[in-house]
């Protein structure tokens, strides 16, 4: 051990030391800044208008395309403040915005009234990095949406802020919004929330599969239009890319995830990582592999050791659907080869330590998922489902491959399994693909790209709105 330290310089040395202090104590901390959304999840890069103008030149070191927001004021309002996608994109953008010198004014809508302690890590991290927090209601936060050069609302729920806060002057506010929409389940869809969606500057979603969703159902069931949308999906941070490409960290992480898990160097692990609910297939997952198991069994294949690694488990919240997931494993007998990891924001380690992500979300799929783009990047294959925004991060038969959602996917996926069970080359090769296509579309460079010519063109409506 102390010679492997030798090469290692004093900077990677520390941020290990930090990542393996977060993954043995699985704190709150939030190092690696990374959701875990429910339906629709963190994202972007490519952003495309209605029009359709895809933007897909790779940006190497230019000045940051968010310097024009230099010094102006930004109100940025949260449906809530907790560690889920929205509310930590929504900071990732206010982290942005500061590192160009803008100023940033937070507002949380929907706040507990007992102390917090997520809450106010959340608020401190803020205030350390100079973004302003208000409280929602009252004459502050009229005066700075006022005042503010464009307020971003954040999730479709944030609109019932607009009312109940600003009151008669929501209709001066309304021309400098930006409404970032990250959701795509029927209970969003209520004219309370989302009324004044036709007549904001403009909608900012994370997958062209989601802002087609709205496109037709606020037409088909609200029978209202949707303002001016861009698509923009989500990139990897830099937190994230940096454990990424070190071979030594990478290395000691696997291990050390390995060892907990009690599993061998030469096996192969299977994981999907996303909070344990029905959604997230995680019971058709398990299906598949107990199935791949038997595939290999009756064609008498020789591959290593299979694992199902379920990171994201959470006995407090979804204990009936994860109850069934554990009876499954019992009664298949599948125990030394399933492993159920607690949810946790700290994903790298185990991105490292596994082979293959399992992304199966079912119906709509993920709006985006950020997962998917944060496994490629550690040059990881992808089998996912062939629904929302995965179809535009994975390339079937290229990165990864993809299977249909519901009953009708657990042979196929079970196939893909054996498949890059069998063919070492194939699965590595997959890995790198998708690395090469996070490097090129995916990084937060395209992201932070991306949402500048969004903020461009809302500022500009914004100033031509007589208004504001
Ligand atoms: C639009 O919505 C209608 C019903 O709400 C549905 O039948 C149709 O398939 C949808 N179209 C698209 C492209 O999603
Ligand atoms: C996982 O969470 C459960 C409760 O939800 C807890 O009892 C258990 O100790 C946790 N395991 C680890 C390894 O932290
Ligand atoms: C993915 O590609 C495979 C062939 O490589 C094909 O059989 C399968 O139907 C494709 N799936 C989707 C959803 O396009």
């Amino acid at each position: 051990m102390a010679k492997q330290s030798v090469g290692w310089n004093a900077s990677q040395k520390r941020w290990l030391l930090m990542l393996l202090l977060i993954f043995s104590i699985s704190t709150l901390i939030v190092f690696i800044v990374r959701p875990a959304f429910d339906s629709c999840d963190r994202q972007h890069y490519g952003v495309t208008t209605d029009t359709q103008i895809h933007l897909t030149t790779t940006i190497e070191n230019l000045p940051n395309p968010l310097d024009f927001m230099k010094s102006k004021l930004v109100l940025l309002v949260s449906h809530e403040l907790s560690l889920s996608g929205g509310p930590l994109l929504l900071m990732e953008l206010a982290f942005l915005l500061r590192s160009v010198g803008a100023k940033v004014v937070w507002i949380t809508n929907q706040k507990p009234t007992e102390e917090d302690q997520v809450i106010y890590s959340l608020e401190h991290k803020m205030l350390d990095r100079g973004v302003q927090v208000l409280p929602a209601k009252g004459q502050e936060a009229v005066d700075t949406a006022l005042k503010a050069d464009m307020v971003v609302l954040n999730t479709a729920v944030a609109g019932k802020w607009l009312d109940a806060v600003l009151k008669e002057d929501v209709s001066h506010v309304l021309p400098k919004v930006l409404w970032w929409i990250h959701e795509m389940r029927g209970h969003y869809f209520k004219v309370e929330y989302v009324k004044h969606l036709p007549i904001v500057a403009g909608a900012m979603i994370d997958s062209h599969t989601t802002a087609e969703y709205w496109k037709n159902r606020t037409r088909e069931r609200l029978g209202i239009r949707m303002p001016q949308t861009y698509v923009v999906h989500l990139g990897n941070s830099k937190e994230l890319m940096e454990v990424a490409e070190d071979s030594v960290a990478k290395r000691v992480l696997r291990e050390h995830v390995r060892e907990s898990l009690g599993v061998l160097n030469e096996d192969i692990l299977f994981a999907i990582i996303n909070s344990v609910s029905r959604g997230k297939g995680q019971d058709l997952f398990l299906r598949s592999f107990h199935e791949s198991l038997q595939l290999i069994q009756d064609q008498k294949l020789q591959v290593p050791f299979l694992h199902a690694v379920i990171v994201g488990s959470d006995m407090n919240a979804q204990t009936k659907f994860e109850m069934e997931l554990r009876k499954f494993v019992t009664e298949k007998g599948l125990q030394d080869r399933v492993h159920f990891v607690n949810k946790t924001l700290a994903v790298a380690p185990y991105l490292a330590a596994i082979d293959v992500l399992v992304q199966n979300s079912q119906a709509r799929g993920e709006c985006f998922g950020r997962i998917t783009i944060e496994a490629m990047a550690f040059q990881l294959p992808v089998l996912g489902t062939a629904a929302g925004g995965t179809t535009e991060i994975v390339v079937n038969g290229s990165t990864g491959l993809l299977h249909p959602v519901g009953k009708e996917g657990v042979t196929p996926l079970a196939k893909n399994i054996v498949r890059l069970a069998t063919h070492v080359e194939r699965r590595l090769t997959m890995g790198k693909k998708g690395y090469e296509r996070v490097k090129e579309r995916f990084m937060e460079r395209h992201m932070a790209h991306r949402i500048a010519s969004v903020l461009k063109e809302v500022l500009q409506k914004a100033k031509s709105n007589p208004h504001s």
